[in-house]
């Protein structure tokens, strides 16, 4: 049966990367469909609506989103990544967002000691709630007297799904990351809530630790950890860190998904990339791991380990993007990629 691929390049590198992804998905042999959806800064500035209400259904209705990169200079305005991604993620309820990060060759790491670089973690971030939601305000704006509110907005079921989907996912261990001591009304919830879902999961080790002592452990011994989960803000900012330890924002995948109605949207970490886009410097990797995430959520195993296989194969030939040692581009090195799939 032919699976619909909505595919929404949106901005920037997005556009350089997402053709590469589909251009793997074609010669890994996916049984897609796919229709491509123009949702991006130059009809916003056009139009002033980030998606419209056809393009949306056409969204809800696909089995799974493939996704760029939003945000352009020229679109400073919050309301259109608000109106994007952030849309997605919430209206879809995509509550998990997979951040894996697996070192794919030792060259890549910034680590100094060799025994400490087997990097092989994920990062499972709640995407549907905390600091992101955009709720709060600002009182006497723009006066020396101003106030600004952000809320932090923490669910009992928000945070206990995303606990309990982070132990099916884990091997060996499930860290939780919070910052508990500092934030007590949230972080009491997260902690009470932790050690229920723990409970039910005897099989599985866990240990808390505070964020900023989680920044200090990955870049000490990214290889002690299997699966981390936390709220919306930590694991942003955690998944940037696990991407530099794997080579760097072109690289890193994810997945933002409903397990229980089967929706996802899979994404590059990395964002729009004004600084390289547009002159075919811009590494594919990233979309390209990411559409395996979408093959693998989508059923087919066997087809999205191939991916991973000739991804990690073009890395350790050094056929690849000049941020990762190469010197190909952008189209190169998805090609690269392809001509694995097909040997
Ligand atoms: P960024 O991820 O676009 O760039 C950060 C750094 O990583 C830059 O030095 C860039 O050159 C490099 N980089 C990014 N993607 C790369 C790739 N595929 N290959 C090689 N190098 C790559 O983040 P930045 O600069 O903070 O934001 C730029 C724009 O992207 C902003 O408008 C921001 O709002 C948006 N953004 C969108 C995201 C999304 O759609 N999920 C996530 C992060 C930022
Ligand atoms: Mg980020």
């Amino acid at each position: 049966m032919t699976q619909k691929i909505a595919v929404v390049p949106c901005d920037g590198a997005g556009k350089e990367v997402v053709p590469e992804a589909v251009k793997v998905l074609k010669a890994a042999g996916a049984p897609f469909e796919y229709e491509s959806f123009q949702v991006d800064a130059d009809s916003y500035i056009k139009t002033g609506v980030a998606i419209t209400d056809e393009v949306w259904k056409e969204l809800q209705a696909a089995d799974s989103i493939l996704f760029g990169a939003v945000g352009d200079p020229r679109v400073p305005d919050p309301k259109y990544l608000a109106g994007v991604l952030l849309r997605l993620r919430f209206e879809l309820d995509l509550y998990v967002n997979l951040r894996p990060a697996r070192l794919y060759d030792e060259r890549l790491s910034p680590l100094r000691r060799e025994d400490r670089r087997k990097v092989d973690l994920l990062v499972v971030r709640e995407n549907t709630e905390g600091l992101y939601v955009g709720m709060g305000g600002r009182f006497k704006k723009g006066t020396e007297d101003e106030i600004a509110t952000q809320e932090d907005i923490n669910t009992y079921r928000g945070v206990t799904r995303i606990l309990e989907h982070a132990f099916g996912l884990a091997e060996r261990e499930v860290v939780m990351v919070d910052k508990s001591n500092a934030m007590t009304y949230a972080g009491g919830l997260w902690q009470e809530r932790w050690k229920a879902v723990a409970a039910r999961h005897a099989d599985i080790k866990t240990r808390h630790l505070f964020v900023d002592a989680a920044a200090m452990q990955l870049v000490k011994d990214p290889s002690q950890f299997d699966v981390i989960v936390t709220g919306n803000l930590f694991g942003d900012i955690l998944s940037d860190l696990t991407a530099e330890l794997i080579g760097g924002m072109g690289i890193a995948p994810s997945a933002n998904i409903n397990p229980t109605s089967g929706r996802g949207l899979f994404e590059p970490v990395h964002g729009t990339a004004p600084d390289i886009a547009g002159k075919g410097l811009v590494n594919p990797i990233g979309a390209i791991l990411s559409a395996g995430m979408m093959v693998e959520h989508l059923g087919h195993h066997e087809m999205a380990v191939a991916i991973e296989a000739a991804v990690e194969s073009a890395i350790r030939a050094g056929e690849c993007t000049r941020d990762l040692g190469g010197s190909l581009s952008t189209s190169e090195a998805g090609d690269a990629v392809v001509k694995r799939l097909k040997d």
